[in-house]
């Protein structure tokens, strides 16, 4: 018999935070998931296990939840993290600043008080607090925040640069994503990072602290497939 695992995800609307959701909701595994979102989800499937249940938890603005009365995770659940923006996006790089790094952080210190034991977050490849690059520099300074938070397990992804389709075009994206596809390095599938983060979500790594770049995205989000297909479902 499997447990169900209480999962929080925030991100579910992006790009790799709707193929986290679609993974964990057709997983072969059961999870409790609850996701934090200031827009409705459109589009969810049907869950393929049938103890596996989805909580929209929908806020006016997600700075909000941090402080709120609701807890936003279980005890000894997950907490991840697909949540970000981009200068262009945000107005600006303070702006940019305060959602990739203090709400990103602000939402992980809440989930651990919570009680959630596992923290899953998507950086960046190239993520170092002492980044010259501004955006390195933040990602970089999140994941050290994250990892002296107190959780029991840290799981870090680093994709390379993000190939996907999105309801918005971006413009610098839609240039990039031929040329990366191109080269077949410094790039990840955004659908691999979902199918990764339901596999990590369903099989946390024992260790405290694990780093995962695009090869060992892949190799997470194939032993995610190969589940699925050993317990039959599609
Ligand atoms: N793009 C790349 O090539 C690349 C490469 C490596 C790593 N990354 C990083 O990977 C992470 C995931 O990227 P992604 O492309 O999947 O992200 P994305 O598609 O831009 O989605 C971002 C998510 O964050 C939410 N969000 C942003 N600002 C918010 C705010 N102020 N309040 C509440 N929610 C907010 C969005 O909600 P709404 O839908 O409501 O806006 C969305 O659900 C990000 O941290 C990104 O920096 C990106």
């Amino acid at each position: 018999m499997t447990t169900t695992t209480a999962v929080t995800l925030a991100g579910a609307t992006g790009l790799t935070g709707g193929f986290s959701l679609k993974s964990i909701l057709t997983s072969p595994h059961a999870f409790d998931l609850t996701v934090l979102t200031r827009r409705s989800l459109s589009d969810t499937p049907t869950p393929i296990n049938p103890s596996t249940k989805l909580t929209t938890r929908l806020y006016n603005d997600l700075f909000t939840a941090p402080t709120d009365e609701h807890s936003i995770a279980q005890p000894g659940g997950i907490y991840i993290s697909c949540l970000g923006t981009t200068r262009a996006k945000a107005g600006g790089t303070a702006q940019q600043e305060k959602i990739d790094l203090d709400l990103n952080r602000d939402l992980a210190a809440r989930a651990k008080k919570d009680g959630a034991d596992t923290m899953i977050l998507v950086s960046s490849g190239g993520a170092s607090a002492t980044s010259r690059s501004f955006y390195l520099r933040i990602k970089g300074q999140l994941e050290e925040d994250v990892k002296v938070m107190g959780f029991g397990h840290v799981v870090i992804l680093r994709p390379g640069f993000l190939l996907g389709e999105r309801p918005e075009k971006r413009f610098f994206e839609g240039l990039a994503q031929p040329v990366f596809r191109f080269l077949g390095k410094f790039s990840s599938e955004a659908t691999n990072v979902g199918a990764a983060i339901a596999y990590l979500a369903a099989n946390p790594p024992s260790e405290k602290l694990s780093v995962l770049y695009d090869a060992e995205i892949v190799s997470c989000a194939k032993q995610y497939h190969e589940a699925k297909a050993q317990s039959g479902s599609k």
